[in-house]
């Protein structure tokens, strides 16, 4: 008697049939682009620890944001470099502030692309936390509260479609809501990070923004990687107080908590696959240790079977060309 092949043998016999019971689809239409928009004229200018990533003036964001619409990525999320930093970090509701910009730039040129702001004051302080500080240095969270609804009515006013606050101030989702719904901007959604962690994994970002703390760390705001419990909370937190979409961030290090979230909220959750991720990634191709385009496909797979609707990625683009 043969010994008798498993079912998974019989269902892994074709692709045709490896296709029909593939438990999790991974596409284009999944994933967010992250951009660095910068102040200036034909700008380009290369991020020496996330290669492939570049500095953009507008008008190369705005073709990079086609770019990415016309390989299927429905939307991009965008940072803000200042032209200069303050205490309060008064360029993120400049209306003329670089975001601000940017999102009529791409919304004008590309308006069926989904543009999702960043909300936070890290990029735009001068001491790099993402609000603003009392005199002992610990930073002011309602004080900031007040900053952040600012800038989220001027991004909405700008034309965001989704706002995705990144600072983690405690009250933060209920009080843009309130600010949004205020100004009539009723029908923009917040996208909160709701699970960001204090992570060494977002290095090269801070590379990017320039906005690694002049002293101290973000400790006092965002979780400790250790407390998954503390995760829900937040999490549950968010969804009281009108967040439309919930993000776990990093993503790698983090699957059980976007599958738990994803799990007891039933939301719509995004994770974000951060710098450092990508960073590894592309250190190890680069080295010939992993082949990019099956360790890409396969991390990004993974982070959608966790739970993930959405996948926030440097390596959107990339994927995007690799899943046509
Ligand atoms: C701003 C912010 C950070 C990231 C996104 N928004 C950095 C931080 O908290 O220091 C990191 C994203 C990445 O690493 O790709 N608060």
């Amino acid at each position: 008697m043969p010994f008798p092949q498993t079912r998974m043998r019989r269902l892994r016999a074709t692709r045709a049939l490896r296709g029909l019971v593939r438990e999790t689809q991974l596409s284009a239409q999944d994933l967010v682009y992250p951009m660095f928009v910068a102040h200036g004229v034909d700008r380009r200018e290369p991020i020496g620890t996330l290669p492939g990533i570049d500095r953009l003036s507008i008008a190369h964001a705005v073709d990079e944001a086609r770019e990415a619409a016309a390989l299927g990525v429905p939307a991009v999320l965008l940072f803000g470099l200042p032209a200069a930093k303050d205490e309060q970090g008064s360029g993120a509701w400049d209306e003329e502030g670089i975001i601000q910009l940017a999102t009529r730039a791409i919304k004008d040129a590309v308006p069926e692309l989904i543009v999702v702001t960043d909300l936070c004051l890290c990029e735009y302080t001068s001491h790099g936390h993402c609000g603003v500080l009392r005199s002992d240095g610990s930073v002011d969270n309602d004080a900031t509260l007040d900053l952040l609804a600012r800038t989220a009515v001027s991004q909405a006013r700008a034309g965001a479609d989704l706002i995705a606050p990144s600072d983690m101030m405690d009250g933060r989702v209920g009080f843009i809501r309130t600010a949004l719904d205020e100004e009539g901007n009723t029908d923009t959604p917040i996208l909160a990070y709701s699970a960001k962690f204090a992570s060494a994994f977002y290095g090269p970002f801070r590379d990017a923004a320039d906005s690694t703390p002049a002293f101290g760390d973000r400790r006092g705001y965002q979780l400790d990687p250790a407390n998954g419990n503390e995760a829900l909370r937040e999490a549950r937190l968010d969804v009281e107080e009108g967040a439309d979409i919930l993000m776990v961030k990093p993503a790698l290090p983090y699957l059980d908590l976007i599958r738990r979230i994803k799990d007891e909220t039933g939301m719509p959750l995004a994770a974000y696959n951060v710098s450092g991720e990508y960073a590894m990634l592309k250190a190890a191709a680069a080295t010939g240790a992993l082949d990019e385009r099956s360790a890409v496909l396969e991390a990004l797979t993974g982070i959608r079977r966790a739970g993930a609707d959405i996948v926030i990625t440097y390596h959107a683009k990339d994927a995007a060309r690799w899943l046509e």
